[in-house]
């Protein structure tokens, strides 16, 4: 089986900020990509700052924080990934924006570069059929937020290769996490069943069967969630499940993925969620606060 050292991350927002983390405190050599430097720094903030979190709660010894971030490096040029063993992508949900790296960094790393998508809801075979390596590619997917929740859903398409899958699945392991193995179809598993709740639970709002706050009430204390449907959503990013609604419709032709006109136009509006200050709660205050959406 190949072995890691090196790790690349693309992408240094929520999800990829949360992987270069895992990553560095497991042990691997890690350089994280942003397009610019404000995000990169902003995204390297965000790490510095949870761990230094986890050290004021005396999870974490200060030495071994500065130990992580000694292996953790940021950079805009994706040609400082060229060295590494295992590339994980954790872009946009675009597939021409993810492909466009994957077809650079084909020439840029060496034959035996592992390249591993965290999509949500794109199938890992039709970035694999924009590379020379299909046999190389897998499906790495992540749960928000990163550097707690225990899942790492591992992909193989129709094409990858046994050892290679070996290897992704072994990694998501030497992270502390449980993988799962998956087939290559949109949502894998987890968001196959998530993203239709989702939705559904906007278009129950929207029907007027409940308010947003007692549909989120109801969802923990009738089924022990620990975040109702409209703090997921807010918490995922409203404009995020929107594109993954948009991806999983266009492949299945279902309705119960599709975007309610609710959650489009609060997207147009700009209300993405906990990340913009605002979603189906304001989080300008104390406490998040329920909008009046009109419903
Ligand atoms: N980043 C890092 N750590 C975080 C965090 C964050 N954003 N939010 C909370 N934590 C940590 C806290 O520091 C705390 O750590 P500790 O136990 O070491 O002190 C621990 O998580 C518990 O936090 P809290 O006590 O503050 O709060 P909760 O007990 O309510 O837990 C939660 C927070 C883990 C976010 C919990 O509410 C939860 O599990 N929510 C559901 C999350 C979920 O469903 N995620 C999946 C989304 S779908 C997805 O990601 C797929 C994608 O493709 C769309």
């Amino acid at each position: 089986m190949a072995e890691i050292r090196k790790v690349g991350v693309l992408g240094c927002g929520l999800m990829g900020s949360g992987i270069a983390q895992v990553s560095a405190q497991a042990g691997y050599d890690t350089v994280v990509r942003e397009v610019d430097e404000a995000p990169l720094q902003k995204g390297l903030g965000s790490i510095e700052k949870r761990l230094a979190r986890s050290v004021d709660k005396g999870k974490l010894d200060a030495g071994k924080k500065d130990e992580i971030l000694g292996r953790l490096s940021g950079t805009t040029s994706l040609e400082d990934l060229a060295d590494c063993d295992l590339v994980i992508e954790a872009v946009v949900e675009d597939l021409a924006i993810k492909n466009d790296m994957w077809r650079e960094l084909d020439g840029l790393c060496g034959p035996d570069t592992i390249f591993a998508s965290n999509t949500s809801s794109l199938t890992i075979a039709d970035m694999a059929a924009a590379t020379d390596r299909p046999g190389r590619m897998v499906g790495l997917h992540f749960f928000n937020p990163v550097p707690v929740m225990k899942l790492v859903e591992v992909v193989k398409t129709i094409a990858t290769d046994a050892e290679v899958f070996d290897t992704a699945f072994d990694f998501a392991r030497s992270l502390g996490k449980e993988p799962i193995t998956c087939k290559d179809n949109s949502g894998f598993v987890v968001n196959l069943l998530l993203v239709p709740y989702m939705m559904d639970a906007i278009r129950a709002a929207e029907q007027g069967v409940a308010s947003v706050e007692d549909i989120d009430k109801g969802m923990m204390l009738g089924t022990g969630y620990p975040m109702g449907p409209f703090t997921l959503l807010d918490f995922v990013g409203l404009d995020t499940t929107d594109k993954i609604g948009d991806i999983m419709f266009e492949e299945y032709k279902e309705k119960r993925y599709a975007s309610p006109p609710l959650l489009k136009r609060m997207v147009s509006m700009g209300y993405y969620g906990r990340k913009s200050g605002m979603g189906f709660y304001d989080y300008s205050g104390d406490k998040p606060r329920v909008v009046d959406l009109g419903i």
